[in-house]
């Protein structure tokens, strides 16, 4: 099927990021959150984005204001659905409230309009069933920063159909990014390896073992990651790397995945990384 109106379901980092590649490559968005300002923060966080690449030289000044005239926002999202051929859900990491959004979309969207979530782990079988359409129901799993990452991991759900993986694998890579085919599993294949990782980093800091400048020097210099682990966890978010471990605990079973106190402690204590300027490092300045 053709797509040419998409909407986002939340303008944060992630949901915008989504949406500034979409109108980069021509396809008119439709971003959708409760919040009116975040709607206009997000809008602003794309602009800047795109001011980056005009000076970069991977975008003409034309081609920025184009793009940004193909961004349309409401706060209303049952108004807006029935126009739009591809839903993307970038809402908060808690199934209740994806449950209720794609119980809503399912209700109000075209009847061939693919629903498709940027969950970082929740299972998309189980969104898929609380819809009267779980062939058109995917996982589309971007990395941040958007616009520069590019993978995107697609996630089959148990009845997700042939026809739904290939406009979404066909779609990514339109958007010129490089799409790659996982079962739904928690975590999926990205942070299954990913998570364990930085919560491994994480007891070495908490058991004294190195600085969380040595933990991550070790990482970038000995492994060539671009980031260090705790870098890395601040720029993703402790809340949604601590969420994303509970799924793993959870879902698999296996004591492998228990967070690490210490993560805990810094997202009690609202230390959430550089959203707060507060993590590992500090981003106060
Ligand atoms: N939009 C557009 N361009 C951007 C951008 C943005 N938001 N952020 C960075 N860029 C561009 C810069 O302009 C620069 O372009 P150039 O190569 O043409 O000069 C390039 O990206 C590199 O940026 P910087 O020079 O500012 O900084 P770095 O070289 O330090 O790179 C980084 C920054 C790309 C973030 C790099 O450190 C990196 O790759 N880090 C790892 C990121 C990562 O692992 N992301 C995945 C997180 S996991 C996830 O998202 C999944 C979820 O489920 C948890």
């Amino acid at each position: 099927m053709s797509i040419n109106h998409v909407m986002i379901i939340g303008a944060g980092t992630m949901g915008n990021g989504i949406a500034h590649i979409f109108a980069q490559n021509g396809y008119r968005v439709t971003i959708v959150d409760v919040d009116e300002g975040r709607i206009e923060a997000g809008i602003q966080t794309i602009s800047a984005n795109m001011d980056r690449q005009v000076n970069k030289g991977i975008l003409k000044a034309k081609q920025k204001t184009e793009a940004m005239g193909r961004i349309h926002k409401s706060t209303d999202l049952k108004s807006s659905v029935p126009e739009c051929d591809l839903i993307i859900e970038a809402a908060t990491e808690n199934f209740g409230v994806k449950a209720d959004l794609f119980r809503t979309l399912d209700a109000s969207a075209k009847k061939n309009a693919i629903l498709a979530t940027n969950t970082s782990s929740i299972s998309i079988t189980r969104l898929a069933g609380v819809t009267e359409r779980p062939d058109k129901v995917i996982g589309m799993h971007f990395f941040n920063p958007v616009p520069v990452m590019k993978l995107v991991e697609i996630v089959r759900g148990i009845d997700t159909s042939n026809k739904t993986y290939k406009t979404i694998k066909e779609l990514s890579e339109a958007l010129g990014k490089t799409p790659v085919e996982v079962n739904d599993s928690a975590g999926f294949v990205s942070n299954r390896v990913l998570m364990p990782m930085i919560n491994e980093a994480i007891f070495c800091l908490h058991e004294g073992v190195a600085t969380p400048e040595n933990i991550d020097s070790v990482m970038k210099l000995g492994m060539a990651h671009p980031m260090g682990p705790l870098a890395l966890a601040d720029f993703i978010g402790l809340d949604v790397c601590l969420f994303i471990m509970e799924v793993l605990q959870n879902d698999l079973g296996d004591d492998k995945y228990r967070p690490c106190p210490l993560l805990r402690r810094m997202v009690d204590a609202g230390h959430l990384g550089r959203k707060t300027g507060r993590g590992f490092y500090d981003y106060s300045k």
